[in-house]
């Protein structure tokens, strides 16, 4: 009988030791939360969008759906990587997730481009904490990969900040 924690056998080896591992293995998770969380709230208004811009938001927000979607298994099979286990259900997702949802009845279109705007924000935010995590430790493959998500970010929040734009050249 094989006493060791069943969770002992997940532990694949790597030689950043384990204080990088816990502590990048855990921002990675929290991470990955948050973008099921974005991924879904950004197909939600992708579903619910309504009004003049409809075709238009409604292909934006697909787009940045699947883009959001995709860095999903990178995060979470980076996690494995690091020996760690990662998020195993929508509950776990809720457990984990620091962006808020959205379960409104009607949001209107403007609101739903701020909000993203918003939520994306705070993923480059939580993106950067995670690679200066990563900087600490010198795990220069996580970092990498995480470069080019806070890139993608960046062009999402640029996307949502110029289609929100009412047309006046002072602004908005
Ligand atoms: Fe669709």
């Amino acid at each position: 009988m094989n006493n060791a924690k069943p969770t002992a056998r997940l532990t694949t080896p790597t030689d950043l030791g384990a204080n990088a591992q816990k502590d990048i293995t855990g921002a990675l998770n929290a991470l990955l939360a948050d973008t099921f969380a974005l991924y879904l709230k950004t197909k939600n208004f992708h579903w619910h969008v309504s009004g003049p811009h409809f075709r238009d938001f409604h292909l934006l927000f697909d787009e940045q759906a699947d883009q959001i979607f995709a860095t999903t298994d990178v995060l979470a099979e980076r996690v494995r990587k690091l020996g760690g286990t990662t998020l195993r259900s929508i509950g776990d997702i809720g457990r984990h997730q620091r962006l808020a949802d959205n379960d409104a009845a009607y949001v209107d279109p403007q609101d739903m481009l701020a909000e993203l705007r918003e939520d994306n924000q705070r993923v480059i935010t939580a993106l950067r904490e995670t690679h200066d995590l990563c900087d600490e430790h010198n795990d220069v493959a996580t970092a990498s990969f995480l470069e080019t998500f806070i890139d993608d970010a960046e062009r999402r929040v640029w996307f949502l900040y110029e289609a929100g734009r009412r047309g006046d050249p002072t602004g908005h």
